[in-house]
């Protein structure tokens, strides 16, 4: 995949509290970072994240999925809040919002997402109790390209978290999101760098790190 300009620029969608978005936003503080978001979009007007931006001087906008009509109308000015911008690269970073497979396509390629478990590994909701449920050993995040299907698309990375025998959905998704901290900024680098490449379906990045031999994690009787 190309590489995009030298500073990137990123529009990040937010539902809520936006630690992500913060962590982005610290990434981009750094002069050496390839990136910055330049505007902050909530579907919710009471979104956390929403101070956070205006603290850090970057534009928000609040557009209300239950203002526009439809799916579709609603996206449309999300698309056009973004061009406005010119937002290069679109970070959903806790977006509590289906996309539609339209909007998908428009962004294709320039639309990534964090979420809370390594993916295919529990889609949806309610991440750390399917994790805690299914007797994991392992669960982490996923930063991934945006496809039409909920939580799927290419991933370009992802970060193991172990479980303890003692977690509660809270204490793993405390872990968790220190994991999604350090991992979000670190994809949009990459991306930002030119060293993303799609290969089908497969992310390969260019440089990237081999990783150390695998740990295991079992728990005791
Ligand atoms: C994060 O854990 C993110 O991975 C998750 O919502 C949280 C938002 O926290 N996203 C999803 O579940 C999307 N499927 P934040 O607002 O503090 O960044």
């Amino acid at each position: 995949m190309a590489a995009i300009t030298a500073r990137t620029r990123l529009g990040v969608l937010i539902s809520g509290r936006g630690s992500n978005l913060q962590a982005l936003i610290d990434a981009g503080a750094a002069v050496d970072y390839p990136a910055a978001p330049v505007l902050v979009i909530s579907n919710r007007p009471e979104a956390q994240g929403l101070a956070r931006a205006a603290a850090a001087g970057i534009r928000t906008r609040v557009i209300a999925h239950g203002s526009y009509p439809d799916r579709g109308r609603f996206e449309a000015a999300l698309t056009e809040a973004l061009d406005e911008a010119g937002v290069e690269l679109v970070c959903l970073a806790g977006f509590m919002r289906l996309l539609t497979a339209a909007f998908v396509t428009r962004w294709r390629d320039r639309l990534i997402n964090i979420h809370p478990s390594l993916l295919p590994a529990f889609k949806g909701l309610d991440t750390h109790a399917q994790a805690l449920a299914a007797g994991v050993k392992f669960t982490g995040c996923t930063v991934h390209f945006v496809r039409p299907d909920m939580d799927s698309g290419p991933i370009i990375l992802q970060a193991a978290v172990p479980v303890r025998q003692d977690d509660s959905e809270e204490s793993l998704a405390a872990r968790v999101l220190a994991a999604e901290h350090r991992s979000y900024p670190l994809a949009v680098r990459w991306i930002a760098e030119g060293r993303v490449r799609l290969a089908g379906e497969r992310v390969l990045v260019e440089g990237a790190l081999v990783q150390p031999p695998s740990t295991i994690n079992p728990w005791t009787d």
